[in-house]
């Protein structure tokens, strides 16, 4: 039995949400995607960097920062983390990469080469506070084609959070990574924070390039910070897919959005979820 499927998810209005079931696991429809058994059989580098997030978490920002923090130069180019986007691309394009490849995925462990784990890649986990992952991925799935989703706010954020769309929960992403680090104390991770990022890129950056092992002077760290602003990134970077990757960024947009009502809901069912949970979101800066 074919271990894919098309599946409709439903909003709490009725609206609906076009995934691919791919063992027994969600992700977005992708055409031309290798789905997971794709992705379980690629074949890993000893220099390849792994970059792991949930969706709208800022992989494009954390990717190209990468990039230049490892080239060690300035790169003008309309290249983006979708060229390396393990689900959505081919086997044959990643073949084609030169080393060392920056890789990014938003699947699970589980679902990675076990060379990830036998050749110790260096990963780094990007995560963003869910509530502005939330209203960033509302606004970013409504022109997805392959989602055709046209639901309303409201509807979206109970199933989202309860894991009903693509990738599963939030929740349960950050808490399968935390047990991965705890399970494999030898695999070099790095946790790397959007909310860190937008109060101090710089400090940020500097952990990523000791994290590569290569070191950058603050005057090449400023450097890259300019060429990676927002408004830079989207002047190069964006398409004319009609995604719209580089929408407001920032933090703290969930307060234009979050009723008084879904707040009170979202943070008891936190409580409840992530108690144990050793990271700290931050939701204002
Ligand atoms: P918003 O929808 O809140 O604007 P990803 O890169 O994982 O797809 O995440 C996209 C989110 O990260 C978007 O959030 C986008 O604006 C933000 N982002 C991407 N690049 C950024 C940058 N250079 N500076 C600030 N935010 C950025």
């Amino acid at each position: 039995m074919s271990q894919k499927q098309i599946v409709e998810a439903v909003d709490d209005g009725g609206e609906t949400l076009t995934f691919l079931s791919d063992n027994s696991f969600l992700i977005p429809n992708f055409p031309d995607g290798i789905g997971i058994d794709g992705v379980r059989s690629v074949g890993i580098r000893d220099d390849d960097i792994l970059i792991c997030s949930y969706p709208q978490s800022e992989t494009h920002w954390v990717f190209e920062i990468t990039r230049e923090l490892l080239a060690g130069g300035i790169i003008h180019d309309d290249n983006t983390k979708v060229q390396t986007f393990m689900e959505r691309t081919s086997e044959e394009e990643l073949a084609d990469l030169s080393s060392p490849r920056i890789l990014n995925t938003h699947l699970l462990m589980k679902h990675l080469p076990d060379d990830v784990c036998n050749k110790k890649l260096k990963v780094i986990i990007v995560l963003r506070n869910p509530k502005d992952v939330a209203v960033s991925l509302y606004n970013v799935i409504r022109t997805l084609p392959f989602a055709n989703y046209k639901g309303e706010w409201k509807n979206y954020v109970r199933p989202f959070f309860q894991g009903k769309f693509a990738y599963g929960s939030w929740m349960d992403y950050v808490l399968d990574w935390e047990q991965v680090k705890k399970d494999n104390p030898d695999l070099p991770v790095l946790t790397i924070l959007y909310e860190d990022i937008k109060e101090d890129q710089m400090r940020e950056m500097r952990r990523i390039y000791e994290f590569l092992d290569v070191k950058r002077t603050d005057d090449f760290l400023s450097k890259v910070c300019n060429n990676t602003t927002k408004a830079a990134m989207r002047t190069l970077k964006e398409d004319d897919s009609g995604i719209k990757v580089f929408r407001k960024g920032g933090v703290g947009d969930w307060k234009n959005w979050f009723t008084v009502a879904q707040n009170e809901w979202f943070d008891q069912l936190y409580q409840e979820k992530m108690a144990d949970c050793p990271l700290q979101f931050k939701y204002t800066l």
